[in-house]
Protein backbone atom coordinates (compact mmCIF):
# COMPACT_ATOMS: atom_id res chain seq x y z
CA UNK A 1 0.00 0.00 0.00
CA UNK A 2 1.32 3.36 -1.07
CA UNK A 3 2.01 6.28 1.40
CA UNK A 4 0.50 8.59 -0.20
CA UNK A 5 -2.84 8.90 -2.94
CA UNK A 6 -3.12 11.60 -5.21
CA UNK A 7 -6.51 12.13 -5.50
CA UNK A 8 -7.08 14.02 -8.88
CA UNK A 9 -10.81 15.16 -9.97
CA UNK A 10 -10.88 15.69 -13.62
CA UNK A 11 -13.64 16.85 -16.22
CA UNK A 12 -12.60 17.39 -19.98
CA UNK A 13 -8.99 17.71 -19.13
CA UNK A 14 -7.84 14.88 -21.61
CA UNK A 15 -4.99 17.47 -22.87
CA UNK A 16 -3.53 17.84 -19.57
CA UNK A 17 -3.53 14.68 -17.96
CA UNK A 18 -0.19 13.09 -19.97
CA UNK A 19 1.42 16.31 -18.40
CA UNK A 20 0.41 15.89 -15.22
CA UNK A 21 1.14 12.71 -14.60
CA UNK A 22 4.56 13.36 -15.89
CA UNK A 23 4.67 16.16 -14.11
CA UNK A 24 3.42 14.15 -10.82
CA UNK A 25 5.83 11.53 -11.50
CA UNK A 26 9.23 14.21 -11.38
CA UNK A 27 7.93 15.44 -8.17
CA UNK A 28 7.07 12.76 -6.17
CA UNK A 29 10.41 11.38 -6.91
CA UNK A 30 11.64 8.59 -3.97
CA UNK A 31 8.11 8.99 -2.26
CA UNK A 32 5.86 5.74 -2.41
CA UNK A 33 2.66 7.11 -4.06
CA UNK A 34 -0.46 6.19 -6.15
CA UNK A 35 -2.65 8.37 -7.80
CA UNK A 36 -6.32 8.33 -8.63
CA UNK A 37 -7.84 10.22 -11.26
CA UNK A 38 -11.71 10.64 -11.03
CA UNK A 39 -12.78 11.19 -14.56
CA UNK A 40 -16.87 12.50 -14.57
CA UNK A 41 -17.76 11.43 -18.35
CA UNK A 42 -17.54 13.62 -21.01
CA UNK A 43 -17.09 11.23 -24.16
CA UNK A 44 -13.79 13.28 -25.45
CA UNK A 45 -11.61 9.47 -24.23
CA UNK A 46 -9.77 10.98 -20.23
CA UNK A 47 -10.81 7.55 -19.19
CA UNK A 48 -9.07 5.79 -22.09
CA UNK A 49 -6.10 7.83 -21.78
CA UNK A 50 -5.72 7.22 -17.95
CA UNK A 51 -6.74 3.53 -17.72
CA UNK A 52 -3.79 3.03 -20.64
CA UNK A 53 -1.31 4.94 -18.81
CA UNK A 54 -2.40 2.59 -16.19
CA UNK A 55 -1.59 -0.56 -17.73
CA UNK A 56 2.10 0.61 -17.83
CA UNK A 57 2.07 2.34 -14.31
CA UNK A 58 0.79 0.49 -11.52
CA UNK A 59 0.45 4.11 -9.81
CA UNK A 60 -1.94 5.15 -12.07
CA UNK A 61 -5.62 4.18 -11.19
CA UNK A 62 -8.98 5.37 -12.80
CA UNK A 63 -12.14 5.89 -11.44
CA UNK A 64 -14.98 6.68 -14.04
CA UNK A 65 -18.10 7.91 -12.86
CA UNK A 66 -21.30 8.03 -15.76
CA UNK A 67 -24.19 10.10 -15.05
CA UNK A 68 -22.84 12.54 -12.52
CA UNK A 69 -20.71 15.37 -11.95
CA UNK A 70 -19.36 17.75 -9.48
CA UNK A 71 -15.68 18.40 -7.72
CA UNK A 72 -16.62 17.77 -4.28
CA UNK A 73 -17.85 14.59 -5.06
CA UNK A 74 -15.23 13.09 -7.27
CA UNK A 75 -12.46 13.75 -4.60
CA UNK A 76 -14.65 12.64 -1.90
CA UNK A 77 -14.69 9.13 -4.15
CA UNK A 78 -11.40 9.51 -5.18
CA UNK A 79 -10.38 9.62 -1.11
CA UNK A 80 -12.57 6.81 0.11
CA UNK A 81 -11.20 4.50 -2.64
CA UNK A 82 -7.88 4.98 -1.74
CA UNK A 83 -6.55 3.02 1.64
CA UNK A 84 -3.31 5.42 2.24
CA UNK A 85 -2.85 7.18 5.05
CA UNK A 86 -2.31 10.19 3.12
CA UNK A 87 -4.13 11.64 0.65
CA UNK A 88 -3.76 15.11 -1.53
CA UNK A 89 -6.08 16.28 -3.67
CA UNK A 90 -4.76 18.75 -6.43
CA UNK A 91 -6.44 19.63 -9.90
CA UNK A 92 -5.70 18.09 -13.22
CA UNK A 93 -5.02 21.40 -15.32
CA UNK A 94 -1.72 21.84 -13.56
CA UNK A 95 -2.69 25.08 -12.10
CA UNK A 96 -1.50 24.03 -8.64
CA UNK A 97 2.17 23.20 -8.24
CA UNK A 98 3.08 19.63 -7.79
CA UNK A 99 6.17 20.30 -6.45
CA UNK A 100 5.01 21.39 -3.58
CA UNK A 101 2.90 17.93 -2.47
CA UNK A 102 6.07 16.36 -0.92
CA UNK A 103 6.73 18.88 1.68
CA UNK A 104 2.88 19.15 2.44
CA UNK A 105 3.13 15.52 3.23
CA UNK A 106 5.85 16.58 5.50
CA UNK A 107 3.96 18.96 7.02
CA UNK A 108 1.40 16.81 7.71
CA UNK A 109 3.84 13.89 9.38
CA UNK A 110 6.13 16.19 10.96
CA UNK A 111 3.58 18.54 12.68
CA UNK A 112 0.64 15.87 13.06
CA UNK A 113 -1.84 18.19 11.03
CA UNK A 114 -5.32 16.82 9.93
CA UNK A 115 -4.61 18.92 6.96
CA UNK A 116 -1.78 21.13 5.24
CA UNK A 117 -3.62 23.65 2.79
CA UNK A 118 -1.40 25.24 0.05
CA UNK A 119 -2.46 28.50 0.47
CA UNK A 120 -2.36 31.79 -2.49
CA UNK A 121 -2.65 34.59 0.56
CA UNK A 122 -0.10 34.18 2.91
CA UNK A 123 3.68 35.39 2.86
CA UNK A 124 4.83 33.67 -0.13
CA UNK A 125 1.65 33.14 -1.99
CA UNK A 126 0.39 34.37 -4.96
CA UNK A 127 -2.61 34.15 -7.44
CA UNK A 128 -0.53 34.05 -10.18
CA UNK A 129 -2.01 35.05 -13.00
CA UNK A 130 -5.58 34.54 -11.98
CA UNK A 131 -8.11 37.16 -13.47
CA UNK A 132 -8.66 40.12 -11.21
CA UNK A 133 -12.73 39.80 -11.00
CA UNK A 134 -11.76 36.12 -10.23
CA UNK A 135 -9.02 36.85 -6.89
CA UNK A 136 -11.98 39.47 -5.99
CA UNK A 137 -14.44 36.89 -5.73
CA UNK A 138 -12.38 34.62 -4.21
CA UNK A 139 -11.06 37.08 -1.75
CA UNK A 140 -15.12 37.65 -1.06
CA UNK A 141 -15.93 34.24 -0.45
CA UNK A 142 -12.97 33.60 1.52
CA UNK A 143 -14.04 36.53 3.81
CA UNK A 144 -17.76 34.89 3.97
CA UNK A 145 -16.56 31.73 4.70
CA UNK A 146 -15.53 32.71 8.17
CA UNK A 147 -19.52 32.44 9.37
CA UNK A 148 -18.43 28.50 9.09
CA UNK A 149 -14.98 28.09 9.56
CA UNK A 150 -11.81 29.93 10.87
CA UNK A 151 -8.32 29.55 10.58
CA UNK A 152 -7.78 29.48 7.15
CA UNK A 153 -6.25 31.87 5.23
CA UNK A 154 -6.96 30.43 1.76
CA UNK A 155 -10.83 28.67 2.75
CA UNK A 156 -11.31 28.68 -0.95
CA UNK A 157 -7.61 26.05 -1.70
CA UNK A 158 -8.36 23.37 -3.64
CA UNK A 159 -4.97 21.67 -3.26
CA UNK A 160 -4.15 20.18 0.37
CA UNK A 161 -3.19 16.97 2.18
CA UNK A 162 -5.55 15.39 4.47
CA UNK A 163 -4.73 12.51 7.11
CA UNK A 164 -7.11 9.36 6.70
CA UNK A 165 -8.14 9.09 9.82
CA UNK A 166 -9.78 13.21 9.77
CA UNK A 167 -11.67 11.92 6.84
CA UNK A 168 -13.01 9.05 8.14
CA UNK A 169 -13.98 11.07 11.38
CA UNK A 170 -15.58 14.19 9.62
CA UNK A 171 -17.01 12.40 5.81
CA UNK A 172 -20.67 12.01 7.15
CA UNK A 173 -21.22 15.38 8.19
CA UNK A 174 -20.04 16.49 4.56
CA UNK A 175 -22.15 18.77 2.18
CA UNK A 176 -19.88 17.02 -0.94
CA UNK A 177 -21.62 19.51 -3.48
CA UNK A 178 -20.31 21.94 -5.78
CA UNK A 179 -16.01 22.72 -5.52
CA UNK A 180 -14.91 23.84 -2.01
CA UNK A 181 -14.05 20.45 -0.44
CA UNK A 182 -11.20 21.88 1.97
CA UNK A 183 -14.13 24.04 3.46
CA UNK A 184 -16.12 21.52 3.30
CA UNK A 185 -14.15 19.41 5.15
CA UNK A 186 -12.89 22.09 7.79
CA UNK A 187 -16.37 23.11 8.69
CA UNK A 188 -17.16 19.77 9.07
CA UNK A 189 -14.70 19.22 11.63
CA UNK A 190 -16.66 21.68 13.42
CA UNK A 191 -13.33 23.06 14.90
CA UNK A 192 -11.72 19.68 16.01
CA UNK A 193 -9.04 20.00 13.62
CA UNK A 194 -5.16 20.85 13.11
CA UNK A 195 -4.46 22.63 9.98
CA UNK A 196 -1.02 24.14 8.59
CA UNK A 197 -0.54 25.97 5.60
CA UNK A 198 2.19 26.54 3.12
CA UNK A 199 2.32 29.08 0.74
CA UNK A 200 2.31 28.32 -3.45
CA UNK A 201 1.90 30.50 -6.48
CA UNK A 202 -0.98 29.54 -8.50
CA UNK A 203 -0.19 28.76 -12.40
CA UNK A 204 -2.27 29.84 -14.74
CA UNK A 205 -4.50 26.85 -16.75
CA UNK A 206 -2.85 26.20 -20.33
CA UNK A 207 -5.40 24.22 -22.12
CA UNK A 208 -8.58 23.27 -21.15
CA UNK A 209 -10.88 25.99 -19.39
CA UNK A 210 -12.30 26.67 -16.20
CA UNK A 211 -15.72 24.98 -15.28
CA UNK A 212 -16.54 27.25 -12.22
CA UNK A 213 -20.36 28.14 -13.24
CA UNK A 214 -23.69 29.47 -11.86
CA UNK A 215 -24.08 26.48 -10.30
CA UNK A 216 -20.86 25.98 -8.53
CA UNK A 217 -21.66 29.78 -7.19
CA UNK A 218 -25.30 28.82 -6.14
CA UNK A 219 -23.52 25.04 -4.29
CA UNK A 220 -21.01 27.38 -2.50
CA UNK A 221 -23.75 29.62 -0.51
CA UNK A 222 -25.94 26.39 0.24
CA UNK A 223 -22.42 24.43 2.12
CA UNK A 224 -22.13 27.73 3.92
CA UNK A 225 -26.55 27.24 5.05
CA UNK A 226 -25.86 23.65 5.41
CA UNK A 227 -23.21 24.02 7.50
CA UNK A 228 -25.04 27.04 9.69
CA UNK A 229 -27.65 25.23 10.00
CA UNK A 230 -26.19 22.01 11.76
CA UNK A 231 -26.69 19.67 8.43
CA UNK A 232 -30.26 19.50 9.97
CA UNK A 233 -31.43 18.66 6.07
CA UNK A 234 -30.46 16.56 3.79
CA UNK A 235 -27.67 18.60 1.37
CA UNK A 236 -29.68 18.83 -1.96
CA UNK A 237 -33.02 20.75 -0.11
CA UNK A 238 -30.87 23.69 0.54
CA UNK A 239 -31.05 23.98 -3.03
CA UNK A 240 -34.76 23.05 -3.86
CA UNK A 241 -35.69 25.30 -1.29
CA UNK A 242 -33.48 28.32 -2.56
CA UNK A 243 -35.11 27.32 -6.06
CA UNK A 244 -38.75 27.67 -4.49
CA UNK A 245 -38.48 30.88 -3.54
CA UNK A 246 -37.74 31.68 -7.07
CA UNK A 247 -40.75 30.50 -7.80
CA UNK A 248 -42.59 32.61 -5.22
CA UNK A 249 -41.04 35.04 -7.44
CA UNK A 250 -41.99 34.03 -10.56
CA UNK A 251 -45.83 33.37 -9.37
CA UNK A 252 -46.32 36.75 -8.29
CA UNK A 253 -45.07 38.10 -11.62
CA UNK A 254 -47.25 35.90 -13.78
CA UNK A 255 -50.14 36.60 -11.47
CA UNK A 256 -49.95 40.25 -11.72
CA UNK A 257 -49.14 40.05 -15.37
CA UNK A 258 -51.73 37.71 -15.93
CA UNK A 259 -54.66 39.57 -13.73
CA UNK A 260 -54.27 42.76 -15.00
CA UNK A 261 -54.40 41.91 -18.85
CA UNK A 262 -57.32 39.59 -18.19
CA UNK A 263 -59.16 40.44 -15.47
CA UNK A 264 -59.81 36.72 -14.31
CA UNK A 265 -58.70 35.92 -11.15
CA UNK A 266 -59.16 32.03 -11.21
CA UNK A 267 -57.57 31.86 -15.15
CA UNK A 268 -54.56 34.41 -13.84
CA UNK A 269 -54.06 31.99 -10.52
CA UNK A 270 -54.04 28.89 -12.11
CA UNK A 271 -51.66 29.98 -14.93
CA UNK A 272 -48.90 31.53 -12.35
CA UNK A 273 -48.85 28.21 -10.93
CA UNK A 274 -47.94 26.29 -13.84
CA UNK A 275 -45.49 28.41 -14.73
CA UNK A 276 -44.15 28.69 -11.13
CA UNK A 277 -44.24 24.63 -11.39
CA UNK A 278 -42.32 24.43 -14.55
CA UNK A 279 -39.85 26.98 -14.26
CA UNK A 280 -39.16 25.21 -10.11
CA UNK A 281 -38.94 22.34 -11.99
CA UNK A 282 -36.06 23.29 -15.07
CA UNK A 283 -34.25 25.49 -11.94
CA UNK A 284 -34.06 22.05 -10.01
CA UNK A 285 -33.04 19.70 -12.88
CA UNK A 286 -30.41 22.23 -13.82
CA UNK A 287 -29.41 23.76 -10.47
CA UNK A 288 -30.37 21.39 -7.76
CA UNK A 289 -30.04 18.17 -9.80
CA UNK A 290 -27.08 19.28 -11.68
CA UNK A 291 -25.45 16.41 -11.01
CA UNK A 292 -26.93 13.91 -12.16
CA UNK A 293 -29.58 16.14 -14.80
CA UNK A 294 -32.32 14.44 -16.33
CA UNK A 295 -31.67 14.73 -20.44
CA UNK A 296 -33.64 14.31 -23.60
CA UNK A 297 -36.74 12.37 -23.55
CA UNK A 298 -36.32 11.73 -19.59
CA UNK A 299 -37.03 15.29 -19.23
CA UNK A 300 -40.72 15.58 -20.09
CA UNK A 301 -41.22 12.34 -17.99
CA UNK A 302 -39.41 14.09 -15.08
CA UNK A 303 -41.82 16.93 -15.65
CA UNK A 304 -44.80 15.56 -15.66
CA UNK A 305 -44.08 13.54 -11.85
CA UNK A 306 -43.20 16.83 -11.04
CA UNK A 307 -46.00 18.45 -11.67
CA UNK A 308 -47.67 15.68 -10.10
CA UNK A 309 -46.12 15.34 -6.60
CA UNK A 310 -46.26 19.69 -6.71
CA UNK A 311 -49.71 19.48 -7.21
CA UNK A 312 -50.59 16.91 -4.47
CA UNK A 313 -48.29 19.13 -2.44
CA UNK A 314 -50.22 22.29 -2.87
CA UNK A 315 -53.54 20.25 -1.61
CA UNK A 316 -51.61 19.18 1.62
CA UNK A 317 -49.77 22.80 1.80
CA UNK A 318 -53.93 24.39 1.90
CA UNK A 319 -55.12 21.39 4.19
CA UNK A 320 -52.61 21.79 6.64
CA UNK A 321 -52.67 25.78 6.59
CA UNK A 322 -56.53 25.41 7.00
CA UNK A 323 -56.19 23.41 9.66
CA UNK A 324 -53.99 25.69 11.61
CA UNK A 325 -55.87 28.64 10.76
CA UNK A 326 -59.07 27.19 12.24
CA UNK A 327 -57.01 26.48 15.62
CA UNK A 328 -56.72 30.05 15.66
CA UNK A 329 -52.90 30.50 14.25
CA UNK A 330 -52.41 33.84 13.06
CA UNK A 331 -53.26 33.34 9.08
CA UNK A 332 -49.56 34.05 8.31
CA UNK A 333 -48.35 31.32 11.02
CA UNK A 334 -50.64 29.12 9.39
CA UNK A 335 -49.48 29.75 5.72
CA UNK A 336 -46.14 29.51 6.36
CA UNK A 337 -46.10 25.84 8.44
CA UNK A 338 -48.40 24.62 5.11
CA UNK A 339 -45.82 25.97 2.43
CA UNK A 340 -42.88 24.28 5.11
CA UNK A 341 -44.95 21.25 4.81
CA UNK A 342 -45.35 20.80 1.23
CA UNK A 343 -41.31 21.88 0.56
CA UNK A 344 -40.87 18.54 2.26
CA UNK A 345 -43.17 16.74 0.90
CA UNK A 346 -42.28 18.07 -2.87
CA UNK A 347 -38.47 17.53 -1.67
CA UNK A 348 -38.71 13.63 -0.67
CA UNK A 349 -41.42 12.47 -3.66
CA UNK A 350 -39.53 14.38 -6.16
CA UNK A 351 -36.38 13.30 -5.08
CA UNK A 352 -37.29 9.74 -5.66
CA UNK A 353 -40.10 10.06 -8.62
CA UNK A 354 -38.59 12.67 -10.58
CA UNK A 355 -34.65 12.31 -10.01
CA UNK A 356 -34.81 8.89 -9.35
CA UNK A 357 -33.14 6.61 -6.76
CA UNK A 358 -34.28 6.92 -3.18
CA UNK A 359 -29.86 8.13 -2.77
CA UNK A 360 -30.83 11.35 -4.41
CA UNK A 361 -32.38 12.86 -1.32
CA UNK A 362 -29.89 12.34 0.68
CA UNK A 363 -26.62 13.99 -1.35
N1 LIG B 1 -14.53 14.75 -11.83
C1 LIG B 1 -14.84 16.06 -11.94
N2 LIG B 1 -16.17 16.42 -12.04
N3 LIG B 1 -13.87 16.99 -11.92
C2 LIG B 1 -14.23 18.28 -12.04
C3 LIG B 1 -15.57 18.70 -12.15
C4 LIG B 1 -16.58 17.70 -12.15
O1 LIG B 1 -17.79 17.97 -12.25
N4 LIG B 1 -15.59 20.06 -12.23
C5 LIG B 1 -14.30 20.46 -12.18
N5 LIG B 1 -13.48 19.40 -12.08
C6 LIG B 1 -12.02 19.36 -12.02
C7 LIG B 1 -11.36 20.03 -13.20
O2 LIG B 1 -11.21 19.13 -14.27
C8 LIG B 1 -10.03 20.46 -12.62
O3 LIG B 1 -9.10 19.40 -12.61
C9 LIG B 1 -10.41 20.81 -11.18
O4 LIG B 1 -11.61 20.09 -10.89
C10 LIG B 1 -10.61 22.31 -10.96
O5 LIG B 1 -11.58 22.78 -11.86
P1 LIG B 1 -11.42 24.17 -12.63
O6 LIG B 1 -12.63 24.34 -13.44
O7 LIG B 1 -10.09 24.27 -13.28
O8 LIG B 1 -11.51 25.17 -11.39
P2 LIG B 1 -10.77 26.54 -11.13
O9 LIG B 1 -9.39 26.55 -11.67
O10 LIG B 1 -11.68 27.61 -11.57
O11 LIG B 1 -10.68 26.53 -9.53
C11 LIG B 1 -9.86 25.56 -8.87
O12 LIG B 1 -8.76 26.08 -8.19
C12 LIG B 1 -9.05 27.01 -7.16
C13 LIG B 1 -7.78 27.40 -6.46
O13 LIG B 1 -7.19 26.31 -5.78
C14 LIG B 1 -10.73 24.81 -7.85
O14 LIG B 1 -9.98 23.76 -7.26
C15 LIG B 1 -11.19 25.76 -6.79
O15 LIG B 1 -11.94 25.05 -5.80
C16 LIG B 1 -10.01 26.44 -6.15
O16 LIG B 1 -10.44 27.50 -5.36
MN1 LIG C 1 -8.37 25.33 -12.86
Amino acid sequence: MPELSVVVPAFRERDNIPALLRALDQALEGLDWETIIVVDDAFDGSEDLVRERAQQDRRVRCIHRIGRRGLASACIEGMLASSAPYLAVIDADLQHDETLVPKLLEAAKRDSADIVVASRYMEGGSTGALAAERVRASRAASALSRVICRGLTDPMSGFFVVRRGFLERVVRRLYGRGFKILLDLVAAARGQVRIVELPYRMRSRERGESKLGARVIAEFFMLLLYHLTGRLLPARFFLFAAVGVTGVGVQLAALSLLFTVSGNFLFSQSVATWAAMTSNFFLNNAFTYGDQRLRGARIWRGLLSFYAACGIGAFINIAIAEWLFFKSLPYWAAGLAGALVAALWNFFTTASFTWGGSSAAKR
